[in-house]
């Protein structure tokens, strides 16, 4: 793909984003080279290490660009009572629907089986998955680039809210990010809690050979950006990808999680 067919926000991203292949390619087992060897590894124990603390709890959840993956819920899932899964595209609601109906069987079990060893509970996969789908309240329409991002529904403030890998991959440059940013806080109810996984110095990143761009942006600057928005970072850490693990499809700098409770 030339640079010229680069895609950046909402139209795009409708013709071009292939959800069946954006699982297969990163979420196809847990260790990859395209998915950056200890990519998954380290975000399913960034999750499980905010949320195993057992600060942050609440009634309702909501992620933003869910995607067609549920990764970003498995831990948090267990610290709420229901979950409100989220995308701006109808292919990736509708993976994420199929999985809600039983179906996908195993796609997500390796990531489900990591996760629980980590939790050391010798819970089974089968009776984690179906806890976690029978949380499901809903798989919503979500679009930041309108200013309220689930209109024409309204929805009442969240007390968790997750998001990977989605603002980075949306935001046109860091002006951008911060009005997603002001647009997700609002989404948040007072002494709530967001919680973002990130790339951080990614230009762009493929969906099979469909390039897309991606905003690159430092820890400085994301930190600082929901700092203004009316957040403290609780917790984020950062893990920078290995010189030689770098590839056409990833050569970001780092891996990102940050945990920030609303004021
Ligand atoms: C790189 S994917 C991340 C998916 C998933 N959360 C993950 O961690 O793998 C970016 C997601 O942003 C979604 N997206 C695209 N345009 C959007 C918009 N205008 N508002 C919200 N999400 C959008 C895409 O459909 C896609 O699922």
């Amino acid at each position: 793909m030339s640079s010229k067919s680069l895609k950046f926000g909402n139209h795009d991203y409708k013709e071009a984003f292939d959800a069946e292949i954006y699982l297969d390619m990163y979420y196809g087992s847990l260790r990859s080279e395209i998915a950056a060897g200890e990519q998954i590894p380290f975000m399913l124990r960034s999750f499980h290490d905010v949320f195993s603390k057992g600060e942050i709890t609440g009634k309702r959840l909501l992620d933003i660009g869910t995607g067609p993956s549920i990764l970003s819920i498995i831990s948090a899932s267990q610290y709420c009572d229901s979950v409100y899964l989220s995308d701006f595209l109808p292919q990736c609601r509708g993976v994420l629907q199929e999985w809600v109906d039983g179906q996908l069987a195993d796609k997500f079990n390796p990531f489900l089986e990591f996760v629980i060893n980590l939790e050391r509970t010798g819970e089974t996969v089968t009776s984690r998955e179906n806890k976690i789908r029978s949380k499901i309240a809903g798989i919503l329409p979500c679009d930041l680039y309108k200013e309220q991002p689930f209109e024409p529904g309204h929805l009442s403030p969240f007390d968790v809210v997750t998001t990977s890998l989605c603002l980075e991959a949306v935001s046109e440059d860091v002006s951008t990010y911060g009005t997603f940013v002001k647009r997700i806080a609002g989404l948040v109810g007072k002494g709530g809690y967001v919680i973002m996984y990130a790339v951080l110095g990614d230009t762009t990143y493929y969906v099979g050979e469909e390039e897309f761009k991606s905003l690159s942006i430092s820890r400085e600057q994301v930190e600082k950006i929901w700092t203004n928005a009316g957040f403290t970072i609780t917790y984020s850490r950062v893990n920078a990808l290995p010189e030689n693990e770098k590839t056409k499809y990833c050569e970001f700098e780092a891996w990102y999680i940050m945990a920030a409770r609303k004021q």
